[in-house]
């Protein structure tokens, strides 16, 4: 009871700021925190702003550590571990959006559509919308970038666990979820337009935000990555079920 109140917290703190403005990148060099990381008993929630060491969060730089070891709770005892490695490469052609990945001696490949805004200069700042074309305005001078997520990790019912590309790679074992692997997809597609340069795909890899509808918006997903170690991309928002409210990252939704 107590895991599935703390869990979806520490996420949502996660979130804590939202804004596609331009995203500070802290450095996490020297930050380790420990992979066997330990679940004492507590019956009061636990304060965010504390290690499992019992060190305190005190700089920014530590902020951005003790989100590490945030994402590797939710790893460990919720989610299933998200793998690192493996290479990307990617092609562009016209709005199509080729990434491929090798890993585990795998291959696969994947197509996102990049939709252009009509205003505003490149590269531009990016929605990543989870699954399909968001129903939502989008603020004129951003893209849309459309993230095949069902391909990534099939979420129909209790027998699709296990399908989709992220299973062809790891196994359909591989005791992560699908929230696990739509970040690792999503992760993939950040590594792919990086790789292509803003140059080539007019696209601001510092300023993205994602979003998606229904179970796309489990933004537990988003964030994993967004606050993965080396970025800081946190900017997240889902519909809410009925696809007709946003709910901004702070869990606040405002009608459309
Ligand atoms: C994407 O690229 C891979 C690797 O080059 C290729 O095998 C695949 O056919 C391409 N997919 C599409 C839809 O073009
Ligand atoms: C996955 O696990 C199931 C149940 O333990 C087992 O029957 C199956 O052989 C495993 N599949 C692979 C590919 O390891």
């Amino acid at each position: 009871m107590y895991r599935r109140i703390l869990l979806p917290l520490l996420a949502f703190l996660l979130s804590a700021s939202c804004s596609l403005a331009q995203q500070t990148e802290v450095a996490t060099e020297n930050c380790s925190p420990s992979v066997d990381l330990p679940y004492p008993s507590n019956t009061k929630l636990p304060n965010p702003f504390t290690f499992a060491n019992g060190n305190q969060v005190k700089t920014v730089k530590d902020w951005a550590c003790r989100k590490r070891e945030i994402q590797g709770l939710l790893e460990k005892y919720e989610l299933g571990p998200l793998p690192g490695g493996g290479t990307t490469s990617a092609t562009l052609d016209g709005d199509r959006l080729n990434v491929t990945v090798t890993d585990n001696g795998k291959t696969i490949s994947f197509l996102a559509i990049i939709i252009l805004p009509t205003e505003g200069q490149a590269p531009f700042p990016a929605i990543i919308s989870f699954g399909q074309h968001p129903t939502i305005p989008i603020p004129p001078g951003v893209a849309i970038i459309v993230m095949p997520t069902d391909m990534i990790a099939s979420q129909q019912a209790l027998f699709s666990r296990g399908y989709g590309l992220f299973y062809d790679i790891y196994g359909t074992n591989h005791s992560a979820g699908a929230m696990v692997a739509w970040t690792w997809g999503v992760g993939k597609l950040i590594d792919a337009l990086e790789s292509l340069t803003p140059a080539v795909t007019k696209i601001n890899t510092k300023r993205l935000g994602a979003t998606g509808c229904s179970y796309n918006a489990k933004r537990r997903s988003n964030h994993l990555r967004f606050g993965a170690p080396d970025r800081t991309y946190d900017c997240t928002g889902g519909w809410n079920r009925r696809c007709e409210l946003l709910e901004d990252s702070r869990g606040v939704e405002q009608k459309r």
